[in-house]
């Protein structure tokens, strides 16, 4: 029995690949390659000395997806595939709707169809919107902000709805709160196109000196020292939690909605000063006006998913950090 990773060559996927490679499992990535590359595939077996079989294909490729489940005995599915830029997807909304809503909802018809009913969603802590007091639990109102947001509160609608017409559905959605760090061989880890929009990429990019300058977005929150609180979590810790979803499908019936987080809030300016210390750069700020749609503190109550997974973090901000910049000062163009 073979496990289906989509999104696999995908800076989360490639990670969680590494984990299941590392425990026999046997892999199936499909990925279109819009935002990664196969050059993942070989760190991937460097790391593990094992190989995947890889699809290039699309999500939204319903007679793909078919060929893909009639070749192999597939018994579960994790779905990382989609798009991710909370920024692009104002500008390209119906992008975000074709690849996320519809390319998932193409993917769990074909899964319906071939009887695979075991899977494990990326959602966001995004859903929990921009009105609910951190920490914040699965049992909050969910709510979104821009189309990226919606997408993910969408998917997670339909797997809801679908768990309650099939009682044989086991669903977790996973809530990531904000991965960050990256392998600890430092072959593999995150590896935006262009100009990073999330921090940490951002930090990495300013310290190996592909970029000039950190904007550090506010410092008039109500936050202990003005910047923004988020609930960085190591990736590994994230594919790990994959790892154990997958093994608790078993016991969870129905769909269950899932915070991965570590239940602690980090500043922006925590975040350079402990990069600065691990790395020996400088890293070069200024303060500027806050972005548009943020907020000040995002963290998770990250209770249930001990509950539930039998899951917690186990990775502290400087193992984090020092892995990203193991990662980033290794490679400092990524993967090219
Ligand atoms: P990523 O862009 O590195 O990986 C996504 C992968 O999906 C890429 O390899 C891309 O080529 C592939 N892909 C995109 N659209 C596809 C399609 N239509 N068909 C086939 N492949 C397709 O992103 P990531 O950071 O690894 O995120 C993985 C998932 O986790 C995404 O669904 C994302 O929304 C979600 N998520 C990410 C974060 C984060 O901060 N990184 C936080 C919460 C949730
Ligand atoms: C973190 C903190 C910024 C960049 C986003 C998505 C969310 C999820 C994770 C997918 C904030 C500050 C950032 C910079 C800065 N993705 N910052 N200067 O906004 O918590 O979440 O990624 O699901 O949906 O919205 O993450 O890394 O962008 O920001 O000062 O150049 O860093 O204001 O306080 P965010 P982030």
């Amino acid at each position: 029995m073979s496990l289906l990773i989509t999104g696999g060559t995908g800076y989360i996927g490639s990670h969680t690949v590494v984990e299941l490679l590392q425990l026999g499992k046997d892999i199936i990535i499909v990925d279109n390659l819009s935002n990664s590359s196969t050059l993942v595939l070989d760190r991937v077996k460097a790391i593990t000395g094992k190989t995947v079989t890889f699809i290039k294909a699309d999500i939204c490729d319903e007679a793909a997806l078919d060929t893909v489940f009639k070749e192999h005995d597939i018994e579960a599915v994790v779905h990382f595939a989609g798009l991710k830029a909370v920024g692009e997807s104002n500008d390209l909304p119906l992008s975000y709707y074709q690849n996320n809503v519809s390319g998932s909802v193409t993917l769990f018809q074909v899964m319906a169809k071939h009887g695979v009913k075991n899977l494990v969603f990326s959602s966001s802590a995004t859903v929990y919107g921009e009105n609910n007091p951190s920490p914040l639990d699965e049992t909050m109102p969910t709510s979104a902000t821009n189309p990226y947001g919606q997408t993910k509160l969408m998917v997670e609608h339909v797997l809801f709805d679908l768990a309650r017409s099939d009682s044989e559905w086991s669903i977790a959605c996973l809530r990531y709160f904000n991965p960050i760090g990256a392998h600890e061989s430092g072959t593999i880890g995150e590896n935006p196109n262009g100009v990073p929009n999330n921090l940490l990429p951002y930090v990495a990019q300013v310290a190996v000196g592909r970029l000039p300058q950190l904007q550090v977005f506010g410092d008039d929150y109500d936050t202990p020292d003005g910047t923004g609180v988020r609930d960085y979590i190591h990736v590994v810790d994230l594919a790990i939690g994959h790892v154990r979803a997958l093994e608790s499908l078993t016991k969870i019936k129905g769909c269950k909605a899932i915070n991965i987080g570590t239940g602690n809030g980090t500043s922006v300016l925590e975040i350079v000063n402990t990069f600065k210390e691990i790395s020996g750069q400088e890293i070069n700020y200024k303060v500027v006006p806050r972005r548009a749609g943020d907020i000040g503190t995002v963290y998770a109550d990250a209770s249930l998913a001990n509950t539930l997974l039998g899951w917690q973090a186990t990775r502290n901000l400087n193992t984090m950090i020092t892995d990203t910049w193991r990662w980033q000062s290794q490679n400092p163009n990524g993967f090219e």
